[in-house]
């Protein structure tokens, strides 16, 4: 089969959240889209909207973890478009939990869809990306990945394996033409992360207090860094990890300690919108 004209993007979980927003991005610049997920209602629900960004899209229902399953996705890729440019590795699993309460299986879990996930699709991704003129993968990770994450061990060392996936991929497949990047959101607002870590409005404003910028950023926020970093714009970059948090993980100096201004941090008034 001849593949098909336009460039086509791969979103894991792109009917929600974050990949919802990249995957609408990524529409209104031309892409065709396959979203793969475990639930079919938020793949119905999440090609609808992008068919209303005008992209074709190709809903394939898997769980990241099982390795059959990803490369079914693949076949459905190859049968549809027989093309792929794009893979956005961003689909996850959190919740948050002391390292000594969690169990085996909530260890697998979460390390199970976002390392292991991660690995699988951009595995079986390689040889229709490797037949790309510009093909590029981002991993979405957390800044946590190289600092620290206490309350959530099992994403934080998940994360930092896919950091260091993302920079092994990134020299191990660069003559192959495929860039590997990965992008760090700080704290952003989704249906996800309202029922799964701030879930209270409580907890929202603490959260927001410790945001130097002082606002959460936007879904689109993140989405237009994905694009600019599979974007012709960013063709000598590969290998990077790019943190899109307000200034979040930077955190607090002991110098800033020592200033008024920075003493009460309940003072740290709302920021301003985007736009
Ligand atoms: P979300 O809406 O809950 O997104 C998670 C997505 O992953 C869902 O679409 C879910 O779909 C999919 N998923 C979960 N398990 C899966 C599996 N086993 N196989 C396939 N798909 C699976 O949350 P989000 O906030 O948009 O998060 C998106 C990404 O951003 C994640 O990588 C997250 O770690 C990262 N991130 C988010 C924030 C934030 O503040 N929002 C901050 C830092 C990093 P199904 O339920 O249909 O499977
Ligand atoms: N606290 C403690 N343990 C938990 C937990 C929680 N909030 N949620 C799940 N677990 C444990 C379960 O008890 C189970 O362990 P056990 O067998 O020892 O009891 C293990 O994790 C697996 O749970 P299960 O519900 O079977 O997993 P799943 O594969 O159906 O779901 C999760 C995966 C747990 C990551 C689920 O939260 C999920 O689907 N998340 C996707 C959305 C998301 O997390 N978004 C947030 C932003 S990334």
């Amino acid at each position: 089969m001849e593949p098909t004209s336009k460039p086509v993007a791969l979103v894991t979980g792109g009917g929600t959240g974050l990949g919802l927003a990249i995957a609408a991005g990524l529409a209104d610049d031309g892409y065709d889209l396959a979203i793969a997920s475990r639930s079919d209602e938020h793949l119905t629900r999440g090609s609808a909207a992008l068919r209303r960004h005008g992209a074709r899209v190709v809903a394939v229902r898997t769980d990241v973890r099982e390795p059959d399953q990803v490369d079914h996705l693949l076949e459905e890729i190859q049968r549809e478009y027989g093309r792929l440019d794009v893979l956005i590795n961003n689909a996850a699993g959190n919740f948050p939990i002391a390292a000594e309460s969690l169990s085996p299986n909530g260890w697998r879990a979460v390390v199970g869809i976002v390392l292991d996930g991660t690995f699988f699709c951009s595995r079986a991704a390689f040889p229709l990306l490797s037949r790309s003129p510009h093909a590029s993968i981002v991993n979405i990770i957390a800044a946590y990945a190289w600092m620290s994450g206490p309350g959530t061990v099992h994403s934080a060392a998940a994360k930092a394996g896919v950091l260091a996936l993302t920079r092994t991929l990134a020299v191990e497949w660069a003559s192959r033409g495929i860039r590997v990047n990965a992008v760090a959101p700080g704290p952003i607002r989704t249906e996800g992360t309202d029922r799964q870590l701030w879930t209270s409005e409580e907890l929202v404003e603490r959260v927001r207090r410790g945001i130097p910028m002082g606002r959460f950023g936007t879904p689109e926020e993140i989405a237009d860094a994905v694009r600019f970093l599979v974007s012709s714009r960013a063709g000598y970059i590969t290998g990077q990890v790019l943190a899109i948090d307000g200034g979040q993980w930077l955190g607090t100096g002991v110098m800033e300690l020592l200033q008024p201004f920075a003493s009460d941090r309940s003072s740290v008034p709302p920021g301003k919108p985007p736009g």
